[in-house]
């Protein structure tokens, strides 16, 4: 093992299996991958998680209504993530399920261990409950409609509860977490989202939260009480360590989590009170390693409003295959949404996406350059150092577009590193045009220094390609006729002095 390397540990949600999956959570899980695959290429030794939340109440429901089995239900749908995964060509390292055995005894260890440390004390739960958020309201927060209440947020009916509860002393971490906020500002990425919660939760005591329940019985048992269930947001979020071997102490554990480097969690923006306030205290109280970061993104919404089941606007991400190949559409969910505010989703602007940016733009690029070489030289050029105007524009816009590509990464801001590629790509269209290739047929050596600098811009190009669209990026390198895509090799401009490009095969036909 690479003892060197930093480690670098990113998460998905794990997605409730009562339902199926919608291009929400394809952008979630598209993220972290794309920013798996950059770490990866930063050289980092990057472990990836998504899976499946698979107890609590709405599943149980769900489960009854299709009259099957709870585990045969969960099993069924489980399934057909892994199988969207498969199809958009997503690869992970952990696909985590909360009805694993390990991650079973991972939450027995922690609920024996919070007793013991008497963190949780029985008592009495009376309120609000939404069973489609599996989320406690209280009252000042519930909106109230014709004598029912509703969830503030996602607006679903909530139930009355009344019943017997462990709670965990989470007011007591009240002044713990504020200043741990105050401490690591960036804690979360994503200042609106940030400020929120700071006017909802950081400036109010902390409730003590109800953490078992005794009314269904789809969850983990308390085996010395077991008429109560764990509740699923506690059983959930320990999926990140109980997927990696934590109840084993495991190597994994050890390595990614406890003296891991960087920890990121990909979260959507209405479960950050989870992951933002409860993960931290629950593994502080039990003196656990925090996450470094959590990735708190806006929501994915349609010109109808969220995307939801009873508006019928949900999208499902399979229909889009009959489309489009798996990496347009990831590029277009990774480059053309930002993290911090809501997207609206239109289907037509995936294509006009890949045809601005991928057809006109790169692949223009690729074709003119390599069908310009194959005309005039059978040999590699080399580069020279060139005083020329358009060449020393060129030459910094090439260093500084990726200076920026790497700075938005390193910020989360995915995006807007993506639009630094096309914005370079456009200079180097323009250097084209600007240093008329096509008349320079008499003077090959002047030609030959042009194409050159253009190499060394698409051989760029492809590099910031490829944390989203690998197999495209493999076709450029294939073009290219270069033994790998490294960010290394960018700043060396001599790498195609030996190299005799291929001629080129269309990398993004038009549609
Ligand atoms: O909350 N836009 O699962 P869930 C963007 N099991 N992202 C969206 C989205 C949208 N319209 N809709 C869903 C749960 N998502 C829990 C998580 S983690 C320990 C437990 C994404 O199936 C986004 O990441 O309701 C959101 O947070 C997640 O799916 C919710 O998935
Ligand atoms: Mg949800």
């Amino acid at each position: 093992m690479n003892k060197n390397k930093k480690t670098f540990y990113i998460t998905t949600p794990i997605y409730y299996p009562s339902g199926s999956l919608h291009i929400g959570h394809l952008f979630s899980t598209n993220l972290a991958w794309v920013i798996k695959n950059y770490k990866t290429k930063m050289n980092y030794d990057v472990k990836f998680l998504t899976g499946s939340d698979e107890h609590g109440q709405k599943i149980e429901k769900k489960a009854k209504e299709l009259k099957m089995n709870n585990q045969d239900y969960v099993d069924m749908q489980t399934s057909k993530f892994i199988d969207l995964w498969n199809s958009y060509q997503i690869d992970y390292d952990f696909f985590s399920r909360t009805t694993n055995n390990e991650h079973k005894e991972c939450i027995i260890k922690i609920f024996n261990e919070m007793l013991e440390k008497k963190l949780i004390y029985k008592g009495l739960y009376k309120g609000l409950y939404s069973v489609e958020d599996e989320e406690f309201i209280p009252e000042t927060q519930a909106i109230k409609k014709d004598n029912n209440f509703y969830h503030p947020i996602s607006n679903h009916q909530l139930e009355v509860i009344e019943e017997e509860s462990y709670f965990f002393k989470m007011k007591d971490f009240t002044k713990w977490i504020s200043e741990f906020f105050e401490i690591n500002p960036d804690f979360i990425v994503g200042q609106k989202i940030m400020k929120e919660l700071k006017n909802n939760f950081l400036e109010h005591d902390l409730n003590d939260l109800s953490i078992t329940r005794i009314s269904f019985s789809w969850g983990i048992p308390i085996p010395s009480d077991p008429k109560h269930v764990v509740y699923v947001w506690l059983d959930a979020l320990f999926n990140y360590i109980s997927a990696l071997g934590y109840t084993q102490n495991s190597k994994n554990y050890i390595k990614y989590w406890k003296e891991g480097d960087e920890i990121v969690h990909v979260v959507g923006k209405e479960i950050t009170r989870f992951h933002c306030i409860y993960w931290p205290i629950f593994l502080h109280s039990l003196n656990l390693r925090l996450p470094s970061k959590i990735l708190a993104h806006g929501w994915i919404i349609t010109s109808e409003g969220k995307m939801s089941k009873s508006k019928g606007n949900v999208i499902n991400p399979l229909d889009l295959l009959k489309d489009f190949d798996p990496e347009i559409i990831k590029y277009y969910f990774a480059a053309k949404m930002s993290i911090e505010n809501d997207n609206v989703f239109e289907k037509e602007f995936i294509l006009q996406t890949y045809n601005s940016d991928l057809v006109n733009t790169i692949g223009n690029l690729v074709s003119r350059t390599l069908a310009m070489i194959h005309k005039n030289f059978s040999q590699s050029i080399k580069f020279k150092e060139t005083n020329e105007e358009h060449d020393l524009f060129i030459i910094k816009s090439i260093n500084h577009h990726f200076d920026l590509y790497i700075n938005h990464f390193d910020q989360y801001n995915i995006n807007l590193a993506f639009d630094a590629m096309i914005e370079l790509a456009r200079d180097l269209n323009k250097y084209i045009d600007l240093t008329t290739p096509w008349k320079l047929t008499n003077n090959l050596d002047r030609l030959a220094i042009v194409l050159n600098i253009l190499l060394n811009g698409i051989y760029t190009i492809a590099v910031m390609l490829e944390p989203v669209m690998p197999n495209h990026a493999k076709k450029i390198q294939n073009a290219l006729n270069v033994p790998s895509l490294s960010f290394e090799e960018i700043k060396k401009m001599e790498k195609f002095d030996q190299i005799l490009v291929n001629k080129s095969e269309i990398i993004f036909p038009r549609k």
